[in-house]
């Protein structure tokens, strides 16, 4: 077989600079030893994300430029709902600035304090809004996902056993509706199969709980049942998706990943009064439910955006590029997530850090290493992101310590790759001079973002 090239050629550049090791140093130590505080500028390979983070298409810039900005009713809006219909066959459609806004609406709308949300895992803003109105959100992870050497293809699907469980302790009134992922980010941008949505769907439906999914790597995860999930070979992504979505009564959306924009999200859904309700506190935050936040040229780019995500070449490109950084760091031996995920790459720092104790988050201490070797930003999936407190205050670690290298969309090329791989294997090499860190000062949600550290020394 021939490589698999990028199926794209370059059009637009922008230029990157390399820092010096000293100068990265002085702006770690300015930005409380947070890669969240740094200027981007000081990145030279910038994998914090991969939201809102991609380069975009001709098609999707030829779009923009047929952006309708009108405030109600606009040209662009019905391409966008068209576009998301079409996909997911969902009927009400609304358009938000971001993921988290819809989740935001979602949360305030439908949840009551003390009622419980499971899910496969929680992403960190969706639990956040569920915490915010003083729910619970229960992660119910298979348990292959938590072994990161897990070799399973599915390592995302929820545990329906512990769904069972859930609402057995909890009962239907305390769970408005429950949550799927897909892919799992938490867990390492694992797939969930579609084996597992329906069972899941099962379960909830004899509860008459409604199943709401977020949906922002939605065709990666459609990639993923196309290549491992048998008898979904001759299916096309877009097929898959809609067999996906057709188990959901209601979705959540960040454009900012699968819709290969820089900005947008929407939240979907059947029922007609959850719309209505939705709809009520979007204009009040939001903006106009056939604009939600964003401009019309935004809605044109995310319903380019969101087809060209489900075309198979994109997608096998897309993969082959985490493949070839996750066969390079198992060579080396860097213990890695495996198989490796769809968004990214996660290094698995417990292993890679075993002398530092999860509450001096070795993740942190990966994460300042590639920074200070090649000006590399990645971002921790591990105690400082999903850590918690118990009733007396006392802080409890997350099982797993990820350090997570994500793949902005159609963005760096192979030699970027290359080099990202001699950072990390430079960092592998330094991993016994790598110190523990602590807090010291944190806000009560999301802290990971402004929080400051400071190195432990032994
Ligand atoms: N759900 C998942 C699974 C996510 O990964 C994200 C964002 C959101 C919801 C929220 O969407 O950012 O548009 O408000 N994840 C980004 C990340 C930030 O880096 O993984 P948003």
């Amino acid at each position: 077989m021939k490589t698999i090239i990028e199926p794209f050629r370059i059009k637009t550049t922008e230029p990157i600079k390399i820092i010096s090791r000293e100068e990265r140093v002085k702006a770690l130590d300015l930005a409380h030893e947070n890669v969240f505080l740094l200027d981007a500028e000081d990145c030279c390979i910038d994998l914090l994300t991969d939201s809102g983070t991609g380069a975009m298409s001709t098609r999707q810039w030829a779009a923009m430029m047929l952006g309708d900005e009108s405030y109600a009713g606009s040209r662009s809006w019905k391409h966008f709902e068209k576009t998301v219909q079409s996909i997911t066959g969902i009927k009400h459609i609304l358009p938000t600035h971001q993921g988290r806004a819809a989740e935001g609406i979602l949360a305030q709308t439908m949840i009551k304090k003390g009622q419980v949300i499971p899910n496969n895992s929680h992403f960190d803003t969706t639990r956040a809004n569920i915490e915010f109105v003083g729910g619970i959100a229960a992660n119910l992870l298979c348990a292959e996902g938590t072994d990161t050497a897990d070799e399973s293809p599915f390592k995302g699907n929820m545990d329906i056993e512990k769904l069972e469980q859930c609402i057995a302790e909890h009962g239907r009134e305390k769970i408005p509706f429950a949550m799927i992922t897909v892919t799992n980010n938490t867990g390492g941008g694992q797939p969930v199969s579609m084996a597992n949505i329906r069972a899941v769907k099962k379960v909830l439906k004899k509860h008459d709980i409604p199943l709401v999914i977020d949906a922002c790597r939605f065709a990666e995860n459609s990639y993923f049942i196309h290549e491992k999930e048998k008898g979904y070979h001759g299916t096309s992504l877009l097929e898959i998706a809609r067999e996906m979505f057709s188990h959901a009564d209601a979705a959540t959306m960040s454009c900012k990943k699968d819709g290969l924009a820089n900005i947008g999200g929407f939240l979907i859904c059947n029922d007609d009064t959850w719309a209505e309700n939705f709809r009520n506190l979007l204009i009040m935050r939001e903006g106009f439910p056939t604009y939600g936040g964003l401009a019309g040229r935004d809605l044109e780019a995310i319903a380019v955006g969101l087809m060209e995500a489900l075309e198979y070449d994109y997608q096998v490109y897309r993969q082959a590029t985490v493949q070839y950084l996750s066969k390079s760091l198992i060579e080396i031996g860097v213990p890695i997530v495996r198989p490796a995920g769809g968004h990214a790459v996660f290094l698995d720092a417990k292993k890679m850090l075993p002398n530092i104790p999860p509450l001096q988050y070795p993740g942190i201490g990966v994460i300042n290493a590639l920074y200070i070797e090649g000006g590399v930003r990645g971002v921790e999936l591990g105690s400082v992101m999903f850590g918690s407190f118990d009733e007396n205050k006392n802080e409890l670690p997350s099982p797993l310590e990820l350090v997570r290298l994500a793949f902005p969309r159609r963005v760096y090329t192979q030699s970027h790759f290359d080099y990202l791989i001699e950072v990390i294997k430079e960092v592998w090499e330094k991993k016994d001079e790598i110190p523990g860190h602590r807090i010291t000062y944190q806000t009560p949600f999301l802290r990971h973002f402004t929080c400051h550290f400071e190195k432990v020394t032994p």
